[in-house]
């Protein structure tokens, strides 16, 4: 009999349920705040309020969906952090109850851990080792991974996250929130030649990222050629040669990694894996017999689906993981690097 999991994610903005059977999901609904980009970023206070009046109805579609009943679930997973903490609890205490009231198992997952695996959602194999790449809106960290649980941090962004450049060059820009999808459809039609906005290189610590000069250097273009004026900007051409600086050192670090290590097989995920120049630069290595894993672009964003595939892969692979240790007052500890 396959295993069913019963899988919630409410780390930021996105509420989400999903229901697998065993590596396959058979419903995965996302509900998004859209709210936020009335205030130019996420209002912590009123995404958990929109959490709580969302779930049950996500819930709902998500088992009308899937056609299993709440009885049929074997295994309940749930982000247990990074994230907001208002908006953690929502998630994370619905499916605790959840999985008290049917006494069934429990396991709180690592959001960032999520999104790495989510590149192989509905494959029952996955192939160590490989590098991986996650890029969201709160972290950019480059891994090496050697197994289900066994990884190691290689480096990360020492500053901004790729996401949260997208984001804060995108309000500079008076573009909406978030900024990542904006900026990657503009600069589609846009010169990236424009202006060569510098990524910094942190030559002595290779694996390491920096977004915070390339978010200032947009600010201080915009204000040395345009002041405070933010009618008729070449906006295309801003966001396409943005996005060639962020993407240029996303891509050039992984690959230092990917050859230091002589490995073959590169996975990059999070939000910023849905971004099109990105997947693009990365696919030209496949020509030199790179693997390129990128996620379905639905499971690039904040979705349950990860949360779920993880949670049961660290069901059926960790040796060590005790459940009925993931209790709540260890939720929110931060993820290590
Ligand atoms: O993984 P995610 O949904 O949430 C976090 O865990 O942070 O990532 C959200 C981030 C935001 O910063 C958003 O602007 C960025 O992913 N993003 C993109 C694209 N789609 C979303 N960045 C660049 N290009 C995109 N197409
Ligand atoms: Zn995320």
């Amino acid at each position: 009999m396959p295993i069913l999991t019963f899988a919630v994610e409410t780390s930021c903005d996105e509420t989400s349920v999903a229901i697998l059977s065993d590596y396959n999901v058979l419903s995965n609904i996302i509900s998004s705040q859209y709210f936020h980009s009335e205030y130019g970023g996420i209002v912590p206070e009123l995404a958990s309020r929109a959490h709580i009046k969302a779930i049950d109805k996500i819930v709902s579609s998500a088992f009308e969906k899937s056609g299993i009943k709440n009885n049929d679930i074997n295994l309940v997973a749930a982000t247990k952090g990074p994230g907001l903490i208002g908006s953690l609890l929502v998630g994370y205490n619905y499916a605790k109850a959840f999985s008290i009231v049917l006494n069934i198992p429990f396991i709180g997952i690592n959001h960032i851990e999520s999104h790495l695996f989510s590149c192989f959602i509905g494959q029952d194999e996955i192939e160590f080792p490989f590098i991986a790449l996650v890029v969201s809106g709160g972290h950019t960290i480059l891994f090496l991974v050697e197994g289900y649980t066994n990884y190691k941090v290689l480096g990360a962004t020492q500053d901004d996250a790729a996401g949260e450049a997208f984001d804060k060059v995108a309000k500079m820009l008076g573009l909406e929130y978030p900024g990542g999808p904006v900026i990657d459809k503009l600069a589609k039609d846009g010169d990236e030649n424009y202006h060569i906005f510098p990524s910094a290189n942190l030559k002595d610590k290779i694996y390491d990222f920096s977004f915070s000069g390339v978010k200032t250097s947009v600010l201080y273009f915009l204000k040395k050629n345009f002041g405070n004026e933010r009618a008729n900007l070449p906006l295309n051409d801003i966001c396409a040669s943005f996005q060639k600086a962020v993407v240029s050192s996303l891509v050039e670090k992984t690959m230092i990694a990917v050859k230091g290590f002589k490995i073959k097989t590169i996975a990059v995920s999070g939000g910023v894996s849905a971004n099109s120049r990105l997947r693009k630069e990365f696919i030209k290595f496949e020509k030199d017999g790179f693997k390129i894993q990128f996620p379905e672009k639905i499971y690039s964003t904040d979705n349950a689906a990860m949360i779920g595939y993880y949670g049961y892969l660290k069901y059926k692979h960790s040796t060590n993981i005790n459940l009925e240790s993931e209790l709540l007052d260890h939720a929110f500890a931060r993820f290590e690097y």
